[in-house]
């Protein structure tokens, strides 16, 4: 079983916990209007920005997740909204990524390059991703820059994440501070819904091997407001250039 099939269903319920579920959303909807289509969102999960952007801009975008039951939860999103002709999922790896063509505008939001576990994975996904690029094409991801204070303080209990009146969900996470690792266990109502290892790294880490896949960076923000990255950012946006 692939990560997230099981909480395919729940993912909107769950994620929405998350402080930056909506500026997330906000950034990457706005980044999207300078570019022509077909973009590409890797790791669309239930098509959540990608619905936004159809909806605001109506350009093409392939959407590619390596989770069935996510692509078929953007699949029925997007169905709803009457928006399928401009969409094209394709079930893929991205750190195998084989686009039908070169795109100019490649995006990876919410932390899904954590779920690449090391160097080698991460400059695998890096070369793919360049090598799909139009030149001067760009590549926007973000992920956190981990607040030790806070894992610590919430490592090993659970967290609330989204409460109705019939579901409960929530999370525990172990933290492995030597290998920057996070096991995450999602329970739904008590019982465990889904578990996976994520991963976290300073930007200095990742500069490395952006530079050796040949990528240029065009901005480093802190945060979704496009503000600098400074030594007290909780957030590195990376937007590179082909
Ligand atoms: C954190 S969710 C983000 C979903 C969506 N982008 C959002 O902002 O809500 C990560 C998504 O990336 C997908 N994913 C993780 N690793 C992947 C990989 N190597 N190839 C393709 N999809 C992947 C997962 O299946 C999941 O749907």
């Amino acid at each position: 079983m692939i990560e997230y099939s099981n909480i395919a269903k729940y993912y909107d319920q769950w994620s929405s916990g998350d402080k930056y579920w909506n500026v997330t959303k906000d950034f990457y909807v706005a980044e999207s209007k300078h570019y022509e289509g077909p973009i590409v969102e890797l790791g669309i999960g239930t098509a959540r920005i990608t619905t936004e952007i159809l909806k605001k801009y109506s350009i093409d975008i392939i959407g590619v997740d390596r989770c069935k039951e996510m692509l078929e939860e953007s699949r029925r999103r997007i169905a709803k909204e009457g928006l399928l002709d401009k969409l094209t999922l394709l079930h893929q790896d991205f750190v195998h990524l084989q686009l039908p063509y070169k795109s100019k505008y490649i995006f990876m939001p919410f932390r899904t390059f954590g779920h690449l576990p090391c160097i080698q994975t991460r400059k695998k996904a890096l070369t793919s991703i360049y090598n799909n690029l139009c030149e001067g094409g760009v590549f926007i991801f973000d992920h956190y820059i981990l607040d030790e204070e806070w894992a610590k303080s919430a490592n090993n209990r659970r967290i609330k994440m989204y409460e109705s009146d019939d579901i409960l969900i929530e999370d525990l996470y172990t933290f492995d501070f030597n290998n920057k690792k996070l096991h995450c266990s999602v329970f739904k109502n008590n019982t465990l819904l889904e578990s996976f290892d994520f991963y976290w790294f300073q930007p200095s880490e990742i500069m490395q091997i952006i530079k050796d896949v040949g990528f240029k960076v065009k901005a480093l923000y802190g945060d979704f407001h496009r503000n600098q990255l400074t030594k007290d950012s909780y957030n590195q946006i990376w937007v590179l250039e082909r």
